[in-house]
Parts: structure tokens; C-alpha cells; sequence
């Protein structure tokens, strides 16, 4: 069984992506809606909340976990998967995040590619990243695109309200006036010139991508997340085909939530009207 874990709903976003892409595999997710939202949060806590949900995801059976989720990911990924993992019990086990395969769709390199690589096609672009504030400051974006491009220059902008007003249902006036200061932020930082990508990077801004589309630069390509993991997955399971072996998925995917499940059943509608219901499950 394969297991997604996010802070809370934003995760559906990918994960249904994953489901549709991997019909026959079994899927469980996880939000943690109980401590939603991570992305003002401490590291610390974003870290501690995450290997907490990934146990549970791995005591419900999973055998990988992805990281849905780009504030976990940022902050907790190379801790988990280089700290912790390996003295824990749960070795042979795996997790996963969601900015590996985002680097590689931006740069054009493979992760395992950590130095530059010439001749560079995208070597001296402008890469835009949107995101939360704790994914933003954490600098991993940057720092990871630079490593395999140097000369790509990485503009970043916090979007600090946009999660609340998609869970919070914002009416499209509203959406609309968000990303329009978030874009307007980003231009003003690259005086005026249009990026050559932008970066969707947290997992509630698909579904105001046609307003990020709206407000950016024509010629500005944007990277969504759901396609490009999915795509990263497909190409991860036929290296390591032992995640996907075994019983095939039977009826819809398994949804578990830390919060109240009829709340967010119902909440979770705007990021995937025909959700199966959550199931409520406290954080190992
Ligand atoms: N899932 C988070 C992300 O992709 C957004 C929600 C949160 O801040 O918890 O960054």
C-alpha cells in the first residue's frame, strides 16, 4: 500500500492526481487537519508532526509514504529520510516528497544529478516560486535548483493568505485579488521581466492555477505539481516495481484525517468533489 500524508486537504490535490494515474494500486491518505495548517509553523513541530503522521501511515501498512505536501517537504524530508529512517524500525521502508520531482521538471535534470551538468539548456533562466511562508524561507527551492543550475535565477514570493481563503471557499473576486498581489510581488521582483517557469509550489495553488495563468506573463510556463509527481512516481515505481506489488486496489482509495471526518469530508469537496469520505484517526 502506498501512503500520502499532508497537513490536511491540500494534499487531495496530488493524491487524486496519484489515484486516477495508479488505478490498480492501494492508497491511503492522511491529513493531519488536527494541526492544519504547517505553514506558519515552527520547523521543529513541522518535523515532528510529520514522522509522526508518516508512522502512522506505516503502522497502517504503507511500504512508502510521499510527502503531499510542499511545507513538509521542505522541512522535513532530508531529515526523515536521512536521520531518522534509516535507525528506525521501519527500514526498507521509504518517503518521499513532492520537491525532488518539481527541481527536476524546472531544471531538466535528474535529482541524483547534484552538481551542474553542461551544456545546460535552462542555465541562465528565471525560475519563479510560489509558496507558503515556512516552504518559502526554508530556501530549499533555491537551493536546490542552484545546485544542479547555477545560473538559474530563482525568484520566490510568499502567497501567505491564498490557503486560508481556498479552504475558507473565497469567492473568485477574492481568489482573484490574492494571486493578483502575489504575481504583482513576483514582478516587482524581477522588474518586470517574465520568468520563464513558475513553480506552484504548495499544494492548494492548482486550483487557482488558471488565475496564476491569468496574472502572470504569457510566455511564463507553470509547473503543477499533481502531473509532475505523477509522473515522477510512474517512473520511480518501474525502477522499484516491490511498492506496487501485491493485492490490487479494491473499491476508492482509504481517506483518514486527524480532525473531525464530517467536516472535512465536507471541506474537502473543493479540492476533489467526488472525495470518498474521511475516516478519523489519531496521530501515533
Ligand atoms: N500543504 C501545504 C503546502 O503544500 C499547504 C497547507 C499548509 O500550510 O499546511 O505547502
Amino acid at each position: 500500500m502506498i501512503g500520502a500524508f499532508d497537513s490536511g486537504h491540500g494534499g487531495l490535490t496530488v493524491f487524486r492526481a496519484l489515484t486516477e494515474r495508479f488505478a490498480a494500486v492501494p492508497f491511503v491518505y492522511l491529513g493531519d487537519h488536527a494541526n492544519a495548517p504547517y505553514g506558519n509553523r515552527p520547523s521543529e513541530e513541522v518535523v515532528d508532526l510529520t514522522r509522526a503522521g508518516v508512522e502512522t501511515l506505516f503502522r497502517r501498512g504503507a511500504t512508502l509514504v510521499l510527502l503531499a505536501c510542499n511545507t513538509a517537504t521542505c522541512v522535513a524530508a532530508r531529515t526523515l529520510q536521512q536521520d531518522w529512517l534509516p535507525t528506525s524500525e521501519w527500514k526498507g521502508r521509504n518517503v518521499l516528497g513532492i520537491v525532488a520531482p518539481t527541481v527536476e521538471a524546472a531544471t531538466q535534470t535528474p535529482w541524483a544529478v547534484s552538481a551542474p551538468q553542461y551544456p545546460q539548456k535552462y542555465n541562465t533562466d528565471t525560475v519563479a516560486v510560489f509558496g507558503t511562508t515556512r516552504t518559502i524561507t526554508s530556501y530549499v527551492y533555491p537551493e536546490e535548483i542552484r545546485k544542479r543550475c547555477p545560473k538559474v535565477v530563482v525568484v520566490q514570493q510568499i502567497v501567505a493568505d491564498l490557503v486560508t481563503a481556498i479552504e475558507a471557499g473565497a469567492d473568485e473576486t477574492e481568489l482573484d485579488r490574492i494571486v493578483k498581489l502575489g504575481v504583482d510581488g513576483l514582478m516587482a521582483q524581477t522588474g518586470g521581466l517574465p520568468p520563464h517557469r513558475a513553480i506552484l509550489g504548495c499544494t492548494h495553488f492548482p486550483l487557482v492555477e488558471h488565475l496564476f495563468r491569468k496574472h502572470l506573463p504569457v510566455f511564463t510556463r507553470i509547473l503543477s505539481q499533481p502531473e509532475i509527481v505523477a509522473d515522477s512516481l510512474e517512473d520511480y515505481f518501474h525502477r522499484r516495481p516491490h511498492f506496487i506489488a501485491g493485492p490490487k486496489r479494491q473499491g476508492p482509495p482509504e481517506l483518514l484525517t486527524t480532525g473531525d471526518p464530517s467536516q472535512v469530508s465536507a471541506a474537502a469537496r473543493i479540492f476533489w468533489p467526488d472525495a470518498p469520505k474521511f475516516a478519523h484517526i489519531d496521530q501515533i
